[in-house]
């Protein structure tokens, strides 16, 4: 069965260049999200230089407009040392605001409500319709729909990993906060107990969780709580997660979509749902439309086991190589051009397109 996908976007993703550009570029990954099925990106802003100031912001647009092959959106990202006198003069280029509010990559950390505020009442004043994210866990969770309850920002919990979590933010849509959420494949596919296998492999923010945890995320995913699948694609070199201080995160983006697949043919979800989790809410959530002729085809019969030598992404790695997945992406069009044709990127550096 083909199942046709109008516009999956993956609004949570790490590209990297510039400054990080041994690990990967945006080239590189705009490559990989094409082959794994997705329209378009939205990028975190925490690789260097961080996306903290408007001349940032600026070096990384004109990159991305020169090199990449999908379509894309940039996240500004709250300063601890406050940058919110910089939104104005921002927000009509970038997705969304991205508060990282626990550890993380990079020095972005905000851990005083506070400054948090700040960053919420900024926003706020702004008038824009465009969501702040969240990196939350635990407590912190709590802290944020404090703020959202006060200022009535949309905010998009990312990467959502334990039932904890889960209850208070079914809670808050129950109150009627206007809020999303997300979570990654990883944490809907492994445990901690993965650890031993998979080793530094296995090494993200948020961590990997339990088997209860994990059974959380899939009641979530049916009852309508999680509204959205996102990749939280991190690509770091394989030297780099083997040293004896390895980097957090994982690659996603080409297994996400095709994992997926395989939750449809374990009966876990309908292929409508996928459509949603991965196209329509995230669409609804960041107020953006893909261009008409836009559209993944993705073979839900077809089955294959995911190997390292296969991506597109820079380094080549990923944590859930040897499943055995169902759904090969035949064919990605971008405004009806054939940019991913099931076995090679078509696309050339520099034809995607800013999608917000
Ligand atoms: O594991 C992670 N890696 N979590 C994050 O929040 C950032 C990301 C990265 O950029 O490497
Ligand atoms: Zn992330």
């Amino acid at each position: 069965m083909i199942l046709e996908i109008t516009g999956a976007l993956d609004p949570h993703v790490h590209l990297r260049d510039l400054d990080w550009a041994h690990k990967a570029t945006f080239a590189s990954e705009t490559a990989a999200a094409l082959a794994g099925g997705y329209w378009a990106i939205f990028d975190m802003p925490n690789t260097p230089p961080a996306t903290i100031t408007r001349s940032a912001l600026d070096i990384k647009l004109r990159r991305m407009q020169e090199t990449a092959l999908c379509d894309w959106g940039i996240y500004f990202g709250a300063s601890q040392h406050g940058n919110e006198r910089e939104y104005p003069a921002i927000i009509d280029d970038v997705c969304g605001l991205k508060i990282y509010n626990n550890a993380t990559t990079g020095d972005l950390l905000i851990a005083d409500q506070q400054v948090r505020e700040a960053h919420y009442r900024a926003w706020a004043a702004t008038n824009t319709r465009k969501p702040i994210a969240v990196h939350a866990e635990e407590q912190t969770v709590a802290d944020i729909l404090a703020l959202v309850r006060q200022y009535r920002v949309f905010t998009h919990f990312c990467h959502i990993s334990t039932r904890e979590e889960i209850d208070l933010l079914r809670a808050a849509k129950v109150e009627g906060l206007p809020i999303s959420v997300g979570v990654t494949p990883h944490h809907l596919y492994l445990t901690q107990d993965d650890l031993g296998t998979l080793g530094s492999l296995g090494l993200m923010k948020p961590e990997l969780k339990t088997a209860a945890d994990r059974a959380s995320l899939w009641e979530a995913i049916a009852d309508g709580t999680v509204d959205v699948v996102e990749s939280d694609h991190a690509p770091h070199t394989l030297a780099e997660k083997q040293s004896n201080k390895p980097p957090f995160g994982v690659p996603g983006l080409e297994t996400t979509i095709p994992l997926l697949g395989l939750a449809v043919h374990e009966g876990r979800i309908t292929a409508e749902r996928l459509v949603e989790l991965v196209a329509l809410n995230p669409q609804r959530i960041f107020g953006v439309q893909p261009p008409a002729g836009t559209i993944t085809r993705l073979d839900l019969s077809a089955s294959y086991v995911i190997e390292r030598s296969k991506l597109h992404t820079a380094p080549r790695w990923s944590p859930f190589e040897g499943i055995r997945v169902f759904g090969r992406v035949r064919e990605v069009r971008i405004g009806g051009n054939v940019v991913f044709d099931g076995e090679n990127v078509r696309a050339v550096s520099g034809s995607g397109r800013r999608a917000i």
